[in-house]
């Protein structure tokens, strides 16, 4: 599959902001020159500029962006356009005051900083518009451009009058009727009842705090506004040339609107990552993003974009760490790994002023191409072309998958269950996500809509899912039913998707097929002691959660150790129909949970990416038939290959012993 057919090649380069450099044609010739010595292909440019090409309002100068595209262009350069949504002009702000943002404390802002505008105002809805026609009408046809880049990192929401208004329409939209909202919303409450639509208001410290139905919808409402924003730019650069596709950079961790949902109104998907390596374990860091690249690819099953990292360090985290020899290759080849089709950076060159002069770039302000930075980077763009064989290949389709639900995110962030501080819900999801990470399994993400088919997988993992859909726990049943294995935490099942507690016991009509139900739910201070132990002896400390299930037909095979329910269950299993149903009811160690998927992993024969047993540290995953071995350990390691292979990066052929470097990585083929 490729997203640029105009150009089906492994994508290297980035941001670049040709605009902050008009007055230095000789700046920006040079640019082009030491792309070429970079081996960079591709830069998204117009991020930011929409100051330059509407210095008034409607009049418009694309003649600079002309000749910074043809200049690209003759240099053999390719063009990812942005469109400028993500921050508008001063005059602009001055003329159209609704376009700016209204805080929760319904202040409105002034002019400055970006990614800030109002996501209903139809005045800014307008005036992108214009803008991205325009741009459609002048650069969608031309050679040079191979893909639209929809604003920049859209979050966050708006409370003024007029957003106020688009939530009250969304949610009679949704409900129909008051008293539909007043039963789901559970409004009874504190004398909450609304009796006229108009009552209704966003939630936020000065309204509504109580409601967790409430702000369930309005992240709901927040990712529809977000996502109708999105898709009007779509159609205004689509109606141009419909075959020029469109994505949107996303983020890491990002909580404010359903990515699922949102990744729905973009071709492909694309996102910046961050990582910060060096910071005492980069195994855990490494896991992080693997899930991160993961999701992505989830959540259109399909490749996707790296659209930004950085090819030194940041300059926002509060210790910005250069990334060691080795690192820049390594976390880029991460990517590809787990379906990327590109390595792309912030930012090509150093700004001289304001707020991202000191962040990290290819070519710094000294202005040269023999620095570390501008070698590693030379090395990742020639290994992306040593890699162009497998640029078309995927990797093999999962057998293995984890649900991770925003609307469940949101409700265990909003319920008030008195066990906030320990729910970390992503962070939870990680360990489980690791342990597989660590085997080499090919692991995909799904969430509870009704698009979701469980069909393909031998495993679904469902880590606290506390909003359980009706449907979803059928399909869940069917899937067991059939033969699936499932595992399902503690903390599931709990609520229904306006965030109304089950009635009738948890995990809502699982009982059966878990052959468990959940009761009281502790919560454990960093100083207490439990652990989980397995019938073979071995014992897994076990930290914040844990709940205490009552066995309804399943078999117990790991015992709580410690407290007033020492001895009772903590991990079981049930046969139901032709499958199995996993319930792990505490918070276990990571060793812990590798300890039980590496069994489950051997009984379902999942394929690994290597049969080799690597050191710790040494992480082999697949992609197309190609193995991406990778050394988080921070030191050089030994490894043992029982077959021959060829390193990719290095055409050199590898059998035996091996020493990996720290940050050492190979791309293998047999
Ligand atoms: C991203 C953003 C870029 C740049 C970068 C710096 O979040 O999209 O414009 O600010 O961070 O790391």
């Amino acid at each position: 599959m490729t997203f640029t057919p105009k150009f089906p090649t492994f994508l290297h380069g980035g941001d670049y902001n040709p605009d902050q450099w008009l007055d230095r044609p000789d700046i920006l010739d040079r640019d082009v020159e030491m792309m070429h010595k970079a081996h960079v292909n591709t830069v998204s440019i117009g991020i930011f500029s929409w100051a330059r090409l509407e210095p008034e309002d409607g009049v418009y100068d694309f003649s600079w962006l002309d000749e910074v595209i043809d200049r690209l262009w003759k240099g053999g350069i390719h063009v990812i356009l942005a469109t400028p949504s993500g921050a508008r002009p001063a005059w602009m702000a001055q003329k159209y005051p609704e376009v700016l943002r209204v805080n929760d404390h319904y202040q409105r802002y002034h002019f400055g900083g970006r990614h800030n505008h109002c996501i209903t105002s139809p005045v800014y809805r307008r005036k992108v518009y214009e803008m991205d026609k325009r741009l459609a009408e002048r650069y969608a046809n031309h050679p040079a451009v191979i893909l639209w880049h929809l604003s920049n990192e859209m979050s966050g929401h708006c409370y003024c009058d007029l957003c106020q208004e688009a939530f009250r329409g969304w949610l009679k939209d949704k409900y129909g009727t008051l008293d539909k909202l007043n039963d789901a919303w559970w409004t009874s409450f504190w004398a909450h009842r609304y009796t006229d639509w108009s009552q209704v208001e966003a939630p936020g410290p000065m309204a509504e705090t109580s409601t967790n139905g409430m702000y369930i919808d309005w992240r709901r409402f927040a990712t529809h506004q977000c996502k109708t924003f999105m898709m009007a730019e779509r159609d205004a650069v689509q109606s141009v040339n419909p075959e020029l596709k469109v994505t949107a950079n996303l983020m890491e961790r990002f909580w404010d609107y359903d990515y699922f949902d949102l990744a729905e109104g973009m071709d492909v998907v694309s996102w910046d990552s961050y990582p910060m390596w060096h910071s005492g374990d980069d195994m855990a860091r490494a896991a992080e993003f693997a899930m991160n690249h993961d999701m992505m690819r989830s959540f259109k099953d399909q490749p996707f974009l790296l659209m930004e990292s950085t090819p030194s360090q940041v300059n926002w985290k509060p210790v910005n760490k250069l990334k060691r020899p080795g690192m820049h290759l390594l976390s880029s080849m991460q990517a590809l790994a787990h379906g990327s089709q590109s390595v792309l950076y912030f930012q090509w060159r150093k700004g001289r002023g304001a707020a991202e002069q000191f962040h990290g770039a290819v070519v710094d302000h000294d202005g040269r191409d023999d620095t570390r930075v501008f070698k590693d980077v030379t090395q990742v763009g020639k290994a992306l072309e040593s890699l162009q064989p497998i640029y078309d290949r995927e990797k093999s389709p999962a057998q293995a998958c984890i649900i991770y639900d925003w609307s469940n995110w949101w409700a265990i962030d909003y319920a008030q269950t008195g066990q906030s501080q320990n729910m970390k819900y992503f962070d939870s999801v990680n360990m489980h996500y690791r342990s597989l990470w660590e085997l080499g399994v090919n692991v995909d993400f799904r969430d509870e809509r009704e698009c979701t088919d469980l069909s393909q997988y031998k495993l679904v993992i469902c880590p606290m899912l506390f909003m359980l859909k009706e449907s979803f726990a059928d399909k869940l049943r069917v899937f067991v039913e059939n033969g699936g294995t499932l595992l399902m935490t503690y903390f599931s099942g709990v609520v229904d998707e306006s965030g109304l507690a089950w009635l009738g016991g948890a995990p809502h009509n699982l009982i059966d097929v878990l052959g468990v139900r959940a009761t009281e739910l502790d919560a454990l201070f960093p100083e207490d002691k439990q652990a989980m132990l397995l019938a073979d002896g071995r014992s897994f400390p076990i930290h914040e959660l844990c709940e205490i299930p009552e066995l309804h037909g399943a078999k117990s095979l790991g015992l709580y150790e410690e407290d007033f329910y020492a001895a009772m269950p903590c991990l079981t299993r049930n046969t139901f129909g032709k499958g199995q149903a996993y319930y792990l009811a505490a918070k276990v160690e990571q060793a812990g949970l590798d300890a039980i998927y590496a069994d489950i992993a051997d009984e379902l024969d999942l394929p690994r990416a290597m049969q080799e047993t690597l050191p710790e540290g040494v992480i082999a995953t697949e992609r197309g038939g190609a193995v991406f071995l990778q050394n988080y350990s921070g030191k050089a390691q030994q490894v043992a290959f029982e077959n021959k292979y060829t390193d990719m990066l290095t055409g050199r052929q590898v059998e035996g012993e091996y020493i990996m470097p720290a940050n050492g990585v190979m791309v293998l083929v047999r």
